[in-house]
């Protein structure tokens, strides 16, 4: 349907994680827009189902490639892949997981699937699409954080660690591609309701359901916060930009308080 970088039509889009909540709806929605697709995730039956449909539905050419983003050896041979078409003019760097105890009850191999997929794999699926968006000038990333990266709970140390990181690699990003055709949007979704937190090992209904947003609501938020330009979209807060520009002048006056040869005084007596 599309060749280049919307001459006729928006180009392609890759959505990691798409065989299930979140990356599903965004897959969905995407189609309609017209975009053709790439869909990602472990599960073939899933992500060759929803291929199919959205093919059916919406006209569009869509990919569908199993793949397991924790794996180095497949995580590079998709980096390959998408870094190699020119037609795709989207990254979407869903994928993501969960497990939600107390650091000293997570298992090691729990920490490392949160660490090398929502950290590494979006780090090298950004690095491989970023130079040709930036050669062409043109091409969008969304990196879907979560509000929980902003801050840790008891039991989301791990996990608020690897979404923080999301949010400063995507905040620098935004700042680094300043004056550019090149479009970096943070998302920031509260709870919503999806298989990661049966996942997590804390199930929906545990959580206050006026609290929980559905996957629809949050991806549409999540789009029009695209389609407005937002560099941070947190679906849920209603007065978004005006909190975060607290939080960033709580950073940047902590920062700045740091830049001086001299230790604070406080330390004065103990140093030689
Ligand atoms: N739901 C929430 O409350 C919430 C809130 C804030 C942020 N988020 C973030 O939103 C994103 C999507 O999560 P979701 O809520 O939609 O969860 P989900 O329903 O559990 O979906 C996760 C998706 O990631 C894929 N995935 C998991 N492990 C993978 C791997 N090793 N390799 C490739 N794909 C993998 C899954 O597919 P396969 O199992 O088929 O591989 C699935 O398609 C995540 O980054 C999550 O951290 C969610």
């Amino acid at each position: 349907m599309t060749t280049e970088n919307g001459d006729d039509g928006p180009g392609t889009a890759v959505v990691t994680g798409a065989s299930a909540g979140i990356g599903a709806v965004y897959a969905e929605r995407l189609a309609r827009r017209g975009y053709d697709l790439i869909l990602a995730a472990r599960r073939t039956d899933r992500i060759e189902a929803l291929a199919e449909s959205l093919r059916e539905r919406f006209g569009v050419a869509v990919r569908s490639v199993t793949a397991d983003l924790s794996d180095g050896r497949q995580l590079e041979a998709f980096a390959e892949l998408i870094g190699a078409d020119e037609t795709v003019t989207l990254l979407v760097n869903n994928a993501g997981t969960s497990t939600l105890a107390s650091v000293a009850d997570t298992p090691f191999a729990a920490a490392e699937a949160m660490n090398g997929l929502n950290i590494r794999a979006l780090v090298r699926l950004t690095l491989a699409v970023l130079p040709g968006f930036k050669r062409r000038d043109h091409g969008a990333i969304v990196n879907i954080g979560s509000v929980l990266g902003f801050r840790s709970l008891p039991v989301s140390t791990i996990y608020s660690a690897t979404k923080a990181y999301v949010v400063m690699f995507t905040r620098g990003l935004v700042d680094e591609l300043a004056g550019t055709n090149v479009f970096v949007q943070l998302v920031a979704p509260a709870a919503t309701a999806t298989d990661i937190w049966d996942i997590s090992g804390v199930p929906l209904s545990a959580l206050d359901p006026a609290t929980v947003m559905t996957v629809e609501t949050m991806v549409d938020a999540a789009l029009a916060g695209l389609d407005a330009g937002e560099a941070v979209t947190m679906p849920s807060v209603e007065d978004a930009s005006r909190l975060i520009a607290a939080l960033d002048d709580a950073t940047l006056a902590l920062l700045g308080a740091s830049q001086t040869s001299e230790p604070a005084a406080r330390y004065l007596s103990q140093v030689p």
